[in-house]
């Protein structure tokens, strides 16, 4: 068949960047050329979309990118696409590339720029990249278990200078709203305490200031406190604790250290997996999904359906964090 007949698909990875997002576009475009299907690849996200800044994408363009993090198709966050103009403006493009569905890698919000181009007539197939883990729908998204071993790393180097001047570290790590790479760091890395951002969670800065006490009490003589970003302020913070408690107390925010780095085998794994299913659903006819991992294999759901789900918060994790901190 002439190359100009065959199926053409866009791809674009938008927001923040995650480490496996290349694995994503490598199994989006090989999978892809398995089924004779064009990819054309999108610059800067939905940015890109709007400017028209694409690049056609074969086989090669994605050889040695599996274990790179950051995203070879760029990224950005995009104001326009907020607007009902900008949404309009970014599917009659698509129309115009006359792209049979358009593949988004990226977290909620690029998610929901997805669902705005489906009611535009676009068929979007969207992947959750993004290491907050905070799309509820899944249970996995891409870049998580790299940003939080990224994060098991500080705190492991952090420990080592804070037991040796017995003094305590606050360490916050990035998550946005939500506190799963905060809740996850705590329980791999030790910590003593969590401040995470979730309403159903009572830790407030006097909680942790007494548990200091209650651990200095019986003999703990440093203490890793792991701090969502949500929660705000880390130094005014540490300031708090050492004026209360009279214990040197230093504050590190990891920041967008966490966003870079080899992606893990883990990462490498589903970003694979999802890529190869988003590929499938769409040439099996699916239209306007999103891919998850639910009960520990890769699904998909309507994007509206799974935009619109709420995942209760992780009491149960948060509660064995607590105990096994003791
Ligand atoms: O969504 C990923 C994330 O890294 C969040 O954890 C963080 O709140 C945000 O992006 C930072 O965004 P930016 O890189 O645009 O400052």
């Amino acid at each position: 068949m002439p190359r100009s007949e065959l199926k053409k698909i866009g791809l674009l990875t938008s927001g923040g960047d995650a480490p496996g997002m290349n694995a994503a576009i490598r199994s989006i475009v090989r999978t892809a050329m398995h089924h004779n299907v064009r990819v054309t690849g999108i610059k800067r996200g939905f940015d890109g979309l709007l400017q028209g800044d694409i690049v056609e994408l074969e086989s090669e363009d994605v050889s040695d990118i599996i274990h790179r993090g950051g995203t070879i198709l760029k990224t950005a966050r995009c104001a326009e696409m907020h607007s009902p103009e900008g949404q309009e403006k970014a599917a009659n493009i698509c129309k115009i590339l006359n792209l049979d569905a358009l593949m988004i890698i990226g977290g909620n919000g690029s998610i929901a720029g997805g669902l705005s181009l489906s009611k535009h007539g676009v068929n979007a197939i969207c992947l959750p990249g993004t290491i907050d883990l905070d799309l509820d729908c899944s249970e996995y998204t891409i870049g998580f278990d790299t940003a939080v071993n990224t994060g098991m790393d500080a705190i492991n180097k952090l420990k080592d200078t804070s037991s040796s001047h017995q003094r305590c570290s606050i360490i916050e790590v990035m998550g946005r709203y939500k506190g799963y790479i905060a809740l996850w760091c705590g329980i791999v890395g030790g910590a003593e305490e969590v401040v995470l951002p979730e309403e159903d969670v009572t830790t407030d800065q006097n909680q942790v200031i007494e548990q200091i006490l209650s651990n200095r009490s019986q003999g703990k003589k440093h203490n890793m406190i792991v701090v969502a970003e949500g929660i705000g302020d880390s130094a005014a913070l540490a300031k708090k604790i050492e004026d209360a408690t009279g214990i040197a107390t230093r504050a590190t925010i990891l920041g967008h250290l966490q966003r870079g780095g080899n992606p893990t085998a883990l990462d490498r794994m589903w970003a694979s997996v999802m890529g190869h299913e988003a590929v499938d659903i769409y040439l099996k006819g699916f239209k306007n999904r999103v891919i998850v991992v639910k009960d520990g294999v890769c699904a998909h759901l309507d994007i509206e359906e799974g935009l619109n789900y709420k995942r209760p918060y992780d009491e149960k994790n948060y509660k064995m964090m607590k105990i096994l901190a003791l």
